[in-house]
């Protein structure tokens, strides 16, 4: 019996429309610059205004794939910017999209796993029932202590992928390596709304989880590196990815000299969204994913791609899947494009006043102002519901 494809039919990706261009935070912070650009691999952050947050983020994301919102059965949503304590977020998104409502909706939150275990169980739920589509939503916001060494690598962003089984972009492969352990590298107590990290921990327990999936892995099916053409991240800022490309090449035992040009080809395509909008959680692995879609110069139909997913605390999980051919037919690049480009830049202090703008937490009646959003905006709260509204399409 053939294997039924599975996998990614559609990707988009959204950013909100203001950025920090990392040079003016060096400036404020007192920092080399070089440090951002090339240290850590980051030259802008995106910024959410007050009325923005993952909720329409996610929504903004998944608009232009109105075409497939009649089939769609299933929707997980992935964040760890979790907005309620009860309710999932892919609610508020289901009606705002108007999707059906013989629907089953989640959330889901492993840091920025989540999307990771959500995509998985896509793939399972279409094989059991290849007539299934499933929304898979990936929406964070990344928040550090203002001047905490941290701070360079926040974002914010959401993907919207489409599973089913006419995976026009890619075909996902079964096997997986999986890996757990109870570390503290990353973490968000419920009182607070910046996250609390051990930066160094935090890379080493990365390469860590890393080397244990890849061997997982390369155990299921005897593949080595040579067997990918590209591979992928979850990439908190772009210089992790070097590490981790670093990491599989030693694994390896790879000739030294063979690296930086492998990296080039490899990996490169998959960062430049990264690098210019900062780390965006449980999207980060899949933005890499449609930045590698979007602007690699090479015909990517047949490659095969590896995905690592990292998720402080910490689970991550080694997959890959084919290229579909024809996927260019089917990617959104100009979009995205015109999207990074159309951003508007804030001053250090502007960035500082939206961050210290948090939404009141007595719940009672809050109005916010109108800024620069995607199709829709997060108006309010009235008596502790929080309040979403469609706007203008920009
Ligand atoms: N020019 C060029 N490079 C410079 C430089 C300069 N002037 N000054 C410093 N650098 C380099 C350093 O040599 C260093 O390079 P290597 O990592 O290759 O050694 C790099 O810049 C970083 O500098 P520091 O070592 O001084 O580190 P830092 O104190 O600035 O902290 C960080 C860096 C730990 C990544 C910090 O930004 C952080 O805590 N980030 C959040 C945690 C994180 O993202 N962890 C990743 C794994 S966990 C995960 O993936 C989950 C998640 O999404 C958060």
């Amino acid at each position: 019996m053939t294997e039924l494809p599975v996998g990614i039919e559609r990707i988009s990706f959204y950013t909100p429309r203001y950025m920090l261009p990392l040079t003016e935070l060096a400036k404020t912070r007192g920092a080399d610059y070089d440090k951002y650009r090339i240290g850590i691999g980051q030259e802008i952050m995106a910024v959410t205004p007050p009325d923005e947050d993952i909720v329409t983020m996610a929504a903004s994301a998944a608009l232009p794939l109105a075409p497939y919102f009649s089939s769609i059965d299933t929707v997980f949503f992935a964040t760890e910017s979790s907005i309620d304590q009860s309710k999932a977020a892919g609610l508020f998104v289901h009606g705002l999209l108007g999707l059906p409502n013989r629907c089953r909706v989640i959330e889901l939150k492993q840091a920025c796993y989540s999307a990771t275990f959500a995509l998985r169980m896509a793939q399972q739920i279409v094989t059991n029932t290849p007539s299934a589509r499933v929304l898979v939503l990936a929406s964070d916001i990344a928040r550090y202590e203002l001047g905490s060494p941290a701070e360079p690598t926040q974002g914010a962003g959401a993907v919207a992928i489409l599973v089913s089984s006419t995976p026009s972009l890619l075909h996902m492969d079964a096997a997986a390596g999986i890996y757990a352990a109870d570390v503290m590298d990353f973490w968000r107590p419920n009182y607070r709304d910046a996250a609390v990290v051990e930066g160094k921990t935090s890379t080493r327990v990365y390469l860590q989880a890393l080397q244990n999936t890849w061997e997982h892995y390369h155990e299921q099916t005897g593949r080595t590196l040579d067997d990918f053409d590209r591979c992928c991240f979850h990439t908190p800022f772009t210089n992790m990815a070097v590490k981790a490309y670093q990491q599989l090449l030693k694994m390896q035992s790879a000739p030294a000299t063979k690296e930086k040009s492998d990296f080039e080809s490899t990996v490169s395509p998959s960062l430049h969204y990264n690098r210019i909008t900062g780390n965006t959680y449980s999207a980060s692995l899949y933005e890499s994913f449609t930045s590698l879609l979007d602007t690699d110069p090479d015909d990517l139909s047949n490659k095969r791609v590896s995905f690592f997913s990292y998720g402080s605390g910490c689970t991550a999980e080694f997959f890959s899947g084919t290229i579909a051919p024809d996927y260019e037919k089917y990617i959104r690049k100009n979009e995205h494009r015109a999207l990074l480009d159309d951003r508007t830049p804030l001053t250090v202090q502007q960035y500082e006043d939206m961050f210290n703008l948090t939404v009141p937490r007595d719940g009672w009646n809050y109005t916010f102002g109108h800024y620069r959003t995607g199709p829709f905006r997060f108006a309010g709260i009235s008596k502790h519901k929080r309040l979403y509204e469609r706007t203008e399409d920009k």
